[in-house]
C-alpha cells in the first residue's frame, strides 16, 4: 500500500516524514479499531481513517479524545507543545482562510467532525480530559492506541494505567509520542519508563521518537 500522510491544510503533530513513519506502524500492526488520545486539529485522525478505510472498507472504528477547548484539570499539569498555544500559521493564506474567512477553530470538535464527515458512521469524538473520561471508555475492542494527549507525568501515567488495564495480555499496541530525542518531553519519557518498568513491559523506540508498547 502506498502510504502518504496528507496534511489537509491544517496543523499536525506529525509533520514531514513523521506522518508516514506513523502510517507505517499502522500498516505493520494492521488494526481495525484505533484510539487516538490528543486529536488536535484532526489531521492524524483523518489519515488513520483514510488508512483503515482503504484496508477494511467500512469495517473499522476510530475513537478520538481531546480537550477540544474544554478546561484542563490543572493548567500546570499539561505541557502543551508550543504549536498548540494559538492558531497562528506561518502561511498567510491559511491565516486569512481559517481565522478571517471561515473563523474556524481547527481544534474544536465541530471542525474535526467536519474533517472526518466522510467517516461519520465509523468515528466517535469525545471532548474531555482523559483523567476523567478515559476510564469510561470500553477499551476491549481497541487494537491500537496513539497516546498523544496531555504530556505531563501524571496524565501519561493515568492514561497508560487505564489503557493497560483494558488491553493487557492481548497483544495490542500503544504508541506514545514525544518519548525519544527527536521530539523529547522529559515527563513523557519518565512516565513511560516508570510505567513499563513497574509492569515488566518491553519498550521499542521507533525512529528516536515514539515508544511502542505491546500489551
Ligand atoms: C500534540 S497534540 C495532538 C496532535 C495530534 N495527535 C496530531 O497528530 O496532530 C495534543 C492534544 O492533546 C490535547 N490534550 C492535552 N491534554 C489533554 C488531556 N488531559 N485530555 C485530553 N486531551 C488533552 C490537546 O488539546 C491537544 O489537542
Amino acid at each position: 500500500m502506498n502510504l502518504n500522510y496528507k496534511s489537509y491544510w491544517r496543523k499536525t503533530g506529525l509533520k514531514g516524514k513523521w506522518g508516514n513513519i506513523f502510517l507505517n506502524k499502522l500498516e505493520q500492526h494492521n488494526p481495525k479499531n484505533v484510539l487516538e488520545i490528543g486529536v488536535f486539529c484532526g489531521v492524524t485522525a483523518r489519515n488513520i481513517c483514510d488508512f483503515l478505510n482503504n484496508k477494511n472498507g467500512n469495517d473499522f472504528n476510530y475513537i478520538g479524545i481531546d480537550l477540544f477547548g474544554s478546561d484542563q484539570n490543572d493548567e500546570k499539569d499539561e505541557i502543551a507543545p508550543t504549536f498548540l498555544k494559538d492558531q497562528k500559521f506561518s502561511n498567510p493564506l491559511k491565516n486569512i482562510y481559517y481565522n478571517h474567512i471561515l473563523k474556524e477553530n481547527l481544534n474544536s470538535i465541530k471542525s474535526v467532525n467536519k474533517l472526518l464527515k466522510k467517516y461519520n458512521q465509523n468515528i466517535k469524538l469525545i471532548a474531555g480530559d482523559t483523567n476523567e473520561v478515559l476510564r469510561k471508555i470500553d477499551l476491549k475492542s481497541i487494537d491500537f492506541t496513539f497516546l498523544d494527549g496531555g504530556h505531563s507525568y501524571q496524565t501519561v501515567m493515568n492514561d497508560l494505567s487505564i489503557l493497560y488495564e483494558g488491553m493487557k495480555g492481548q497483544n495490542k499496541v500503544i504508541i506514545c509520542d514525544d518519548y525519544g530525542k527527536e521530539s523529547y518531553i522529559a515527563e513523557v519519557e519518565k512516565a513511560v519508563n516508570d510505567f513499563t518498568n513497574q509492569n515488566n513491559l518491553k519498550l521499542n523506540l521507533i525512529e528516536n521518537r515514539f515508544a511502542e508498547i505491546i500489551t
